[in-house]
Order: C-alpha cells, then structure tokens, then sequence
C-alpha cells in the first residue's frame, strides 16, 4: 500500500483550519471541501484515462489530450462527513460517477454498521474507484467499504482512498488486508484514543459540518 501527503501549503492551510475548534460550522464545510478538491486533484494525477486527437483552434490545428468520458471514475463518499470532501470531486474530475455509502460507529464498539448502500451489484472490471472519507481512525468504516467494493468485483488496485487526516490503526489495517491500495491524506496524526477520536485530529468531522 502507497500512502501520500503532497506536501503542499495550501493542503496544510485547510488542515489548520479544520482542526481549528473555533472554526464555525459552515467554514468546516467549505474548507473540508478546498481540501478535498486538493486531495483529489493529486489522487488523479497519471490516473485517468485520455483520449487524443487534433482540434482547429482560432489559429491553426493542434494536438490535444482530453480526459476519456466513456471511463468515469466512480466517486463514493462515505456518509455523512464523506459529502464535504467529495463536494468538488466532479468539478476536480471531468467524468464521475457518484454512489453513496452511509456507514455509523457505534459510540461504545467502534464497530460501523452499513445504513445506506447505492453501490452497484457488479462494478465493470478496471474502473478506478475514489473512497473519499474524512477520517479514517481505527479503520474498521474505510475497512467495511472497501470490502463492499471487493464483493462487486473490484480490486484494491483500482482503488484511491482520500481523507483529511489519518491514524495508524486505520492505515495498518488497510495496508495488511489491501496492499494494493493508494491513500491520499492531508496528514497522519499519531494515535486514535479510547473513544476513536484521533488525537489531535479535528473532533467528529460529521457533527461539525452538518451539526
Ligand atoms: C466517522 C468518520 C469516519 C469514521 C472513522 O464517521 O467520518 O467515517 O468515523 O472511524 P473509524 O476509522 O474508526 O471507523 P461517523 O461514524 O462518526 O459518522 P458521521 O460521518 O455520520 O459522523
């Protein structure tokens, strides 16, 4: 499993300033969603799929490269904080397919039980798949949805992961059972504490931007 921090100012800002607790609810948002754009736009580097050809500028012919629209990448936040970082995603992306998946922790096990699941019964073999989720603390939510994704005939090649901040156990889980996997995050904080917070994270990333 490859993990990546692009080490890019503006990618700290927005960290900062959600983890910020002064930071109010609607200004969560809008920064979960500059990072999430940021965060995508890496994902997607030497990862999508072009087509070529020529077109007729105002000047003469030239020779042009535009992203495949036949290949979308199926972008799949997990509810609910997933929504924010996935706002841009079809903005950052010029073809996407959305399929959204809700999954809670229970508050005493940690344990994520699946609320909502619009993913598709077969997902066509090489289509490149981005879970996007704010945190991934002990692991076991990013864990259950990629599995979901496995069961309908993906690979964990074909799967980015992009969230704000991440914590060992979440990424030790996923490199022992998807080695494959890329992740893409805005920062790696130490430790996940008894109530599965990630310390020092940025508190309960669902509360704060829709509470
Ligand atoms: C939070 C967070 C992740 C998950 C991470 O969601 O947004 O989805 O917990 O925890 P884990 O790695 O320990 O599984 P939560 O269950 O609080 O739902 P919410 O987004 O609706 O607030």
């Amino acid at each position: 499993m490859l993990v990546f921090v692009p080490p890019h100012p503006l990618i700290k800002h927005w960290v900062s300033v959600l983890r910020n607790e002064q930071t109010p609810c609607a200004i969560f948002k809008s920064a979960m969603s500059e990072l999430g754009r940021l965060l995508i736009y890496e994902a997607s580097r030497d990862w999508l799929p072009t087509i070529t050809g020529e077109i007729e500028t105002p000047v003469a012919v030239a020779s042009v490269e535009f992203i495949d629209p036949r290949e979308p990448v199926l972008v799949i936040p997990i509810l609910r904080a997933g929504l924010a970082l996935a706002e841009q995603a079809s903005s950052v992306l010029p073809a996407t397919k959305t399929y959204h998946l809700g999954l809670r922790r229970d508050e005493e096990t940690l344990e994520p039980s699946i609320y909502l699941n619009n993913l598709p019964d077969k997902i066509p073999e090489g289509t490149r798949v981005l879970v996007v989720d704010p945190m991934l603390a002990t692991g076991g939510t990013i864990v259950a949805a990629i599995d979901l994704l496995i069961e309908r005939g993906v690979t964990s090649k074909q799967i980015k992961v992009v969230s704000a901040v991440a914590a060992p156990p979440a990424l030790q889980k996923l490199n022992n059972k998807f080695p494959g996997l890329h992740v893409y995050t805005g920062i790696i904080d130490p430790e996940v504490n008894e109530k599965g917070f990630i310390v020092p994270g940025l508190g309960d990333a669902g509360d704060r931007s829709f509470a």
